[in-house]
């Protein structure tokens, strides 16, 4: 376990933090609660509670802030239901799948290309070595697991044999079900599609399904020449939206990582073809810099770099922007170079120009997209799980939520030291007035060091306090949440002073 001390305060750092001591906090707090909990749960679906609501917003406001307050960046809000034909352009009626197993005995269900990541390496190791035996004299196949192994990218090479078509149903005979134990129980791989399926209408036929959308990004290449003409844009530009997304994933795992419902703050950059390399990477570093930007620990941060013979098939260029999550590297969000794919497929699909004429170049052209697309449920989990801390001040322990100010569900909390003597009106006072500007909180239970300790676990970055001394001058403390410094401020002065320290 990492430990530091500072000032006194031992601190643990946040990488002793697990996925379950967040999950247990989330819900004791309200951040976040599980769907339907009443009735046992809807895997892979939650509901952000009242403090889980405003970091969410936070998040998505400080995106919108940084995305298109800007000259060359629009909004959008397009509907979640499209036209069906939307998803044959996109590739996701015929593409957006994965491959996926049953075992025959429990029911368990499994995506054939993370299997793998079920079983032990020693397990691995001994699959691939009896499917080696019993492959005997086949040497083109024992060439292809030694080519899959000497090569295996960032992939985990087990997982390519299993998706490989020749070796994979072979290797599946050797595995055991993880759930069940038992061997050879696997069904064959069939694709699965990720895109939920309703009905427009009454009717529940082929000519009446729509799908609940897997992506925003769809909403805005559909919307591209309706948003340049009506702003009057000119390349280089961007839109941005912020939305529900949903796909029926196979696997939900991980709290808020994968789930089959969640948001999207995307924003797709129109450019002229011959500068995409230029704004790709202007992205990739202005979208590293936004989580840093909140206080995001850089160390946790990294750029995964798609290698060329693994981009999706309309890339020219991706990275992930990952974090470090207690289970290991995640994907939080893309930036892809789209070329001129998506733009191209729904001119071809709807029959109507796309294109934009460049008055520069006296030209017609289709641009190219450069796509930043961050999931918001996803940047949730990290600031959540990055902003987790367990310290020991003066023989106590605190849990506390160390969020960017920008980014705390609540911006101040106010408590009167008694409830008498006058102090709950002035501190009501203070409560009513403060509330015109920012979201604070009133507490008078119990003493005031567990009420700075319930502050701290919803990060709150400061408290309030009305004493005696408050009668005679005015002034009342005002303690930070990291620190536990304290200082007097005259109440006048509070609203000015708070507003400054949270950069509104
Ligand atoms: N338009 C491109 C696109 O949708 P993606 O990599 O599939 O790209 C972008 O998704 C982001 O959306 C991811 O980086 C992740 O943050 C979020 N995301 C994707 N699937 C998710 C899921 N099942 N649950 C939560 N977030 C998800």
């Amino acid at each position: 376990m990492n430990s530091s001390k500072q000032g006194g305060i031992i601190i643990e750092n946040n990488s002793s933090t697990t996925v379950e001591k967040i999950v247990s906090l989330a819900k004791r707090r309200g951040f976040v609660f599980q769907s339907s909990e009443i009735y046992g749960g809807l895997n892979g679906c939650w509901d952000y509670g009242p403090l889980g609501v405003e970091l969410l917003k936070n998040i998505k406001e400080e995106w919108w802030k940084a995305m298109t307050y800007r000259d060359d960046v629009e909004g959008l809000d397009a509907s979640i239901l499209m036209h069906p034909r939307v998803w044959e352009a996109s590739g996701h009626v015929e593409n957006f799948s994965d491959p996926m197993i049953d075992c025959k005995k429990c029911k368990s269900r499994y995506r054939l290309d993370v299997l793998g990541d079920s079983f032990s390496e020693k397990k691995q190791i001994k699959a691939i070595e009896s499917l080696k035996n019993k492959l005997n004299d086949k040497e083109d196949l024992h060439k292809k697991i030694d080519d899959i192994y000497a090569n295996p990218g960032d992939e985990n090479p087990f997982n390519l044999v299993l998706e490989n078509d020749q070796l994979g149903v072979l290797l599946l005979e050797e595995l055991n079900c993880p759930q069940c134990g038992n061997k050879n129980t696997f069904t064959e791989a069939r694709k699965f599609n990720l895109m939920f399926k309703t009905f427009i209408g009454p009717v529940e036929d082929s000519g009446a399904v729509v799908y609940l959308r897997p992506e925003t990004a769809q909403g805005i290449f559909v919307n591209f020449l309706n948003v340049q003409s009506a702003s009057r844009l000119k390349l280089p530009f961007g839109i941005a939206q912020v939305g529900k997304a949903f796909r029926n994933e196979i696997n939900t795992k991980n709290f808020l990582f994968r789930t089959r419902e969640f948001e999207q703050m995307e924003m797709q950059y129109f450019v002229n073809p011959k500068e995409d390399t230029k704004w790709y990477n202007y992205w990739k570093e202005m979208r590293l810099e936004w989580f840093k930007s909140l206080g995001m620990t850089p160390s946790k941060l990294r750029y995964h770099d798609h290698p060329v013979d693994k981009l999706a098939h309309y890339a020219k260029d991706a990275t992930d922007i990952e974090y470090e999550f207690p289970f290991g590297w995640g994907e939080i969000e893309g930036i892809h170079n789209r070329t001129d794919f998506d733009l191209g497929r729904h001119e071809e699909y709807s029959g109507k120009s796309l294109k934009y004429y460049d008055e520069t170049v006296k030209e017609k052209y289709i641009p190219y997209i450069i796509e930043t697309s961050a999931g918001a449920s996803r940047s949730f989990m990290a600031f959540l799980i990055d902003a987790y801390y367990e310290e020991e001040v003066k023989g106590e322990s605190r849990v506390v939520l160390k969020f960017n100010p920008r980014l705390a569900p609540i911006k101040a909390a106010i408590f009167p030291l008694v409830n008498k003597d006058g102090l709950p009106e002035i501190a009501r006072k203070i409560e009513a007035d403060l509330r015109k500007s920012l979201k604070v909180f009133y507490d008078d239970k119990g003493a005031v060091g567990r009420r700075y300790r319930r502050q701290d676990e919803a990060g709150t970055p400061y408290c309030i306090t009305v004493d005696n001394q408050t009668l005679e001058d005015q002034t009342v403390t005002v303690r930070e949440r990291d620190t536990m410094e304290q200082e007097r401020v005259g109440i006048d002065q509070l609203a000015g002073n708070l507003l400054g320290k949270l950069h509104y």
